[in-house]
């Protein structure tokens, strides 16, 4: 009996502890009912104090994205699947606007736009929250972009330079090599201090796996960031991918580094906006996308920038990706984004075919502020190519028709090839500048002109090896020369007619006509 009472006594001075701790004070929590459900999209009553872009969460522990305020509903695009999400489920509001989580700890991992490891690993550890829309850098907190962003593409680098901080399209049909050119990018970064980030939306998983892949196995993933709203995550997922991997890579940037972004490809990303509004029964404009998709591409690529010194001087480049319909680049999607960027890079399907890869198009890409940083030598040696090309181009039309030509334009048609094929290269095989610049070197003094063309392939590949041991100066080139260093002219030719030699010898051991 006592024992009992005992226990009650204490279970009563329990109580009153418990009570005399609990807080009495009022909590206020905004609280709203889901109307309709459905597709991805919610639509809410009763939340009047929501801001835009607020996170709503729902009763199954769902997240929402407030995208369209009306007097009495507000529309919401769903973060998560919102199976558990009923008509009439209660809805809070967060007072919080979308963040993802920015730190060195992502690095090396593949995460969705809110952070969540999809690699498997442990969440990763991180310096804070940010929120996904950002402003733009000011004016006055940019700087001019000075610096080269080398892809170790040899189309690219030479005729079409990028720099760093700037926004450069890369455009083309289906399978013809975007991404490669990106992956290519991000590769050729293992031998820069550059962080690279690609943001893959509405992609294939294999797709996405394959690109994970091949920088595990040629570049340096310790250094990249994968952040991925693949086709089957849900269209709230995909849609805020590129903005939050933008603030993943803009902490980077605003710690000095700098940062290459990879957006791929932002013609989903505008289809799957346009499908979550015309849901949300957004009035639809041309093509039926609404009335703002220039103005979430333009809010995104103007966060890239080349920072100036007293904010750290450091830089984010962006390259997004667009697809085109049977190359069509005048399409809705495609101009506006030509209009955003710092300039194109354009592929063409018939090059593509014709295995000119990568199937960049000179005469249709541009770089509107990378000309300014590609390194003096490079830039010597590439003007003369573009014109001589270009002449080239023009030229072949002709004999295509099997017109008999004279000597001196068979030699200029000869030499355009060996341009062409000089273009042309595998994946995963980025050039250094010094290869580049005596590739280049080579063609510009006729080195390959005697050259069977397919030969230019092993000459391509051997070029390292053979001038470390016989030009070593030609390859420690410094972005920042003028031209080849004092002495280097004449060796470096040297080696390289050694090369086409022993390719042409080689060529004939084997029976065919050098
Ligand atoms: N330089 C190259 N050399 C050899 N093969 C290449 C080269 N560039 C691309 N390819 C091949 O072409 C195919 C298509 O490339 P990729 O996936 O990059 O195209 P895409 O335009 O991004 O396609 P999608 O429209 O499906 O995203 C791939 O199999 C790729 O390996
Ligand atoms: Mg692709």
């Amino acid at each position: 009996m006592t024992s009992l009472a005992e226990d009650l006594r204490g279970w009563i001075a329990a109580s009153r502890r418990r009570v005399a701790a609990a807080s009495l004070e009022p909590r206020l929590d905004h609280i709203g009912r889901v109307l309709q459900v459905g597709d991805g999209v919610a639509t809410v009553a009763g939340l009047p104090e929501t801001r835009l872009d607020e996170l709503l969460l729902f009763e199954d522990g769902t997240r929402g994205l407030a995208v369209d305020l009306g007097k009495e509903t507000i529309g919401c695009i769903l973060l998560g699947g919102g199976t558990g999400i009923k008509a009439g489920s209660v809805v809070k509001g967060t007072g919080e606007v979308a963040s993802a989580p920015v730190g060195e700890g992502l690095l090396g991992r593949v995460v969705d736009a809110l952070g969540r490891p999809l690699d498997g690993g442990e969440p990763p550890s991180l310096q804070r929250m940010a929120p996904v829309e950002q402003p733009a850098p000011a004016i006055v907190d940019r700087a001019l972009v000075t610096v080269p962003l080398a892809t170790g593409l040899l189309a690219v680098d030479a005729m079409i330079p990028l720099g760093r901080g700037q926004r450069e399209l890369i455009i083309g049909d289906r399978g013809i090599g975007k991404t490669a050119i990106a992956l290519d990018a991000i590769i050729n970064q293992r031998s820069s201090d550059v962080i690279s980030v690609y943001a893959a939306i509405g992609q294939k998983t294999s797709a996405v796996a394959r690109v994970i892949d091949a920088v595990k196995t040629y570049g340096a993933p310790e250094r990249c960031l994968f952040v991925v709203g693949e086709a089957d995550a849900p269209a709230g997922l995909q849609w805020l991918t590129p903005y939050s991997a933008c603030t993943m890579a803009e902490h980077f940037m605003q710690a000095g580094r700098d940062v290459l972004l990879v957006i791929d490809d932002l013609t989903k990303h505008a289809a799957v906006y346009r499908q979550v509004s015309l849901l949300l029964r957004r009035p639809p404009g041309r093509e039926a996308y609404p009335g703002d998709i220039f103005y979430i591409h333009s809010r995104l690529l103007e966060r890239a920038a080349k920072l100036s010194p007293e904010r750290g001087g450091g830089s984010l480049t962006a390259l997004p990706i667009a697809e085109t319909q049977a190359g069509n680049m005048s399409a809705y999607i495609p101009t506006n984004l030509i209009s955003i960027t710092d300039g194109q890079i354009y592929l063409d399907p018939r090059l593509f075919y014709e295995d000119q890869k990568p199937a960049v198009d000179i005469g249709k890409s541009v770089s509107r502020v990378g000309g300014a940083t590609q390194a003096p030598v490079l830039k010597a040696l590439s003007e003369s190519l573009r014109l001589e090309y270009a002449q080239f181009l023009e030229l072949e039309v002709f004999t295509r028709f099997g017109t008999m030509v004279d000597e001196r334009t068979r030699k200029l048609i000869e030499h355009g090839r060996r341009i062409r094929a000089v273009l042309a290269q595998a994946q995963y095989a980025p050039l250094s500048l010094g290869e580049q610049v005596a590739l280049l070197t080579a063609v510009a003094e006729g080195v390959l002109d005697e050259l069977p063309l397919e030969r230019i392939d092993a000459f391509r590949a051997g070029l390292g090896a053979w001038l470390a041991r016989d030009c070593p100066g030609a390859l420690a080139l410094d972005a920042g020369m003028a031209a080849l260093p004092e002495g280097h002219a004449g060796p470096l030719k040297a080696a390289l007619l050694a090369l086409a030699d022993s390719l042409k010898q080689a060529a004939k051991d084997a029976g065919r006509p050098a």
